[in-house]
């Protein structure tokens, strides 16, 4: 777990992941993070469409790698319009065009928090094979410099490796 900006979390060796309702009672954790997804808010027809052409689902065997992004942004960037937010999310970012440079090495799934009251605005989700590590490096790396990123006032990385 690396602390990109922002308050971290506490130290976690293990994680846990419940899709659906989880109504189960959990104990002995550090923390919990929800999140659900959604419906796009920023992708365009012809994006959807590259999207769609080269990523791949989650879970398959050899994508052991995986890493959780909990992401804040701040009150600045949700007080912009809606056509203020995607044109620096792509115009500016080019969010989807780098990430699309990435498929299908990396799978991918948003989460959004910010509606449930929860201390991050979105949880990212993100699996690939050991082979692809260094590009998913790369990517972070890309995305971190974009103006996109002057946004995020709370990120933490962690990583994951099932075996
Ligand atoms: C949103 C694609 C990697 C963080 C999005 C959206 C797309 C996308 C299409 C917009 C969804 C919408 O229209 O609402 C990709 C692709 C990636 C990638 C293809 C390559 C695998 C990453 C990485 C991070 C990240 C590595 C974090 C380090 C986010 C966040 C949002 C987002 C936080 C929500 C932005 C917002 O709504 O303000 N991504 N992404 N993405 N992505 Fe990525």
């Amino acid at each position: 777990m690396r602390t990109v900006i922002g308050s971290g979390l506490p130290e976690a060796s293990r994680l846990i992941i419940s899709e659906g309702r989880s109504d189960e009672p959990l104990t002995d954790h550090a923390w919990i993070l929800k999140g659900v997804t959604s419906n796009t808010r920023y992708t365009e027809r012809p994006e959807v469409e590259a999207l769609a052409s080269k990523q791949v689902g989650l879970a398959r065997p050899d994508a052991t790698c995986a890493a959780l992004i909990p992401i804040r942004k701040t009150a600045a960037w949700w007080d912009l319009a809606q056509n203020e937010r995607r044109a620096i999310f792509e115009e500016q970012s080019h969010h989807i065009k780098i990430g699309l440079d990435y498929l299908p090495a990396v799978a991918r799934r948003l989460h959004h928090s910010r509606e449930l009251a929860e201390p991050f605005d979105f949880l990212t989700w993100f699996e690939f094979a050991p082979q692809h590590a260094n590009e998913f490096e790369d990517m972070v790396d890309r995305l971190r410099q974009t103006p996109e990123w002057r946004y995020v006032d709370r990120e933490i990385d962690i990583r994951l490796s099932r075996h």
